[in-house]
């Protein structure tokens, strides 16, 4: 274990290292400064936030790291290490050429992995780092090490989609925003946020991939949405995301979708009622059998008892006779 944390460490200073040598080559890079003046970003923004510039060059990281072949290298994800089927040797060079940088920091505010975007159009538009054994995409969060203090202050946390989602919010007036990192959002990103903050507001993309990873929020979230934890959901109108968003119409337009949220309870019977015709016996069933798998993952208390009654009232029975067709009929004394 001490080995392991030895280890640790040593990649992330590896990363550390990289970080400032990205933070150096972008005062140097005109292209990559326009671009980031493009998107509106303010240097003060990007000096908050560790903005980098990776070059172009295929061994740009050989200038700060002298033993290239360092097995540590390949495993912080920085190099890629592959072996040419062909000849059997073995090519080395940068996971990131020609990219803005965002280093991604774990809590303690050690840097864990990079998050990569090509100066306008190209594939793939982003390059995260890859799994290592000190970054979990499915676990960190980006910006949460730079919100902490925010989320505090605010009494709440803006969950976005995106890098430039969470700089730009900050940059104009919601310090208290993080990312997912391309992934889902999991029970274990909602489980973090909930030790910062007991409000989580969802701020996905308003095109149809924002509202999937909605759904997909809704599950994280419903195992940890207590009596004294909120969850709500914004959702943009489709052609925006919260950085084109804010950057349109400003920080009060964007604090009114975030004080009209959808609290977790009415996105979830939303979610459950999609597509049920509640005119029909059969459409009403179907809601039954749709909120079933959602409000069980309720924790117990006062929200979930409310939200049996709810469900029951759409399906035009009474909590009692809900609870008997999900669970089968109360045993006798009970
Ligand atoms: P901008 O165009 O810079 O404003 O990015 P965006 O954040 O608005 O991008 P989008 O809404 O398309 O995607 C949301 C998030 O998904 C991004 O911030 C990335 O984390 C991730 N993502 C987008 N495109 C890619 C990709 O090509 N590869 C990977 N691995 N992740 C991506
Ligand atoms: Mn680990
Ligand atoms: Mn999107
Ligand atoms: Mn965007
Ligand atoms: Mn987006």
């Amino acid at each position: 274990a001490s080995e392991q944390r030895q280890k640790q460490v040593t990649l992330s200073d590896v990363l550390e290292k990289a970080c400032d040598a990205y933070k150096k080559h972008l005062k140097s890079s005109h292209k990559a400064v326009d671009y980031l003046k493009g998107r509106g970003l303010s240097g003060d923004i990007a000096k908050q936030f560790g903005l980098g510039y990776a070059p172009e060059g295929w061994r740009s990281l050989a200038s700060v790291f002298p033993n290239y072949d360092d097995p540590l290298l390949a495993e912080s994800g920085l190099v890629i290490a592959s072996v040419d089927e062909g000849s059997g040797e073995e090519k080395r060079y940068d996971r990131f050429r020609d990219r803005v940088m965002f280093p991604i920091r774990n809590v303690k505010g050690e840097c864990i992995g990079f998050g990569g975007r090509v100066l306008g159009e190209g594939t793939p538009k982003y390059l995260n780092s890859p799994e290592t054994p000190v970054f979990h995409k499915g676990r960190e969060l980006y910006g949460l090490f730079e919100a902490r203090h925010a989320l505090r202050e605010h009494g709440y946390v803006l969950v976005t989609e995106g890098y430039m989602d969470v700089v730009a919010l900050a940059q104009l007036g919601f310090p208290n925003a993080v990312a997912t990192l391309g992934t889902a959002c999991t029970p274990d990103h909602v489980q973090k946020l909930f030790r910062f903050t007991d409000s989580v507001v969802f701020s996905f993309d308003g095109d149809a991939a924002g509202r999937r990873a909605a759904r997909k929020a809704l599950d994280g979230a419903l195992p940890y949405a207590s009596d004294v934890r909120s969850v709500k959901f914004l959702f943009l109108p489709p052609e925006h995301d919260p950085d084109s968003y804010i950057r349109a119409f400003g920080k009060d337009a964007f604090a009114r979708y975030v004080s009209e949220a959808t609290p977790l309870s009415r996105f979830m019977i939303e979610a459950a009622r999609d597509g049920c015709d509640l005119n029909t016996a059969e459409g009403r069933a179907h809601l039954a059998s749709n909120a079933r798998p959602l409000w069980s993952q309720l924790p117990e208390g006062a929200l979930k008892r409310q939200l049996l009654g709810e469900i029951a009232e759409l399906v035009q029975l009474n909590s009692r006779e809900l609870s008997e067709v999900w669970n089968g009929p109360a045993k006798a004394g009970k």
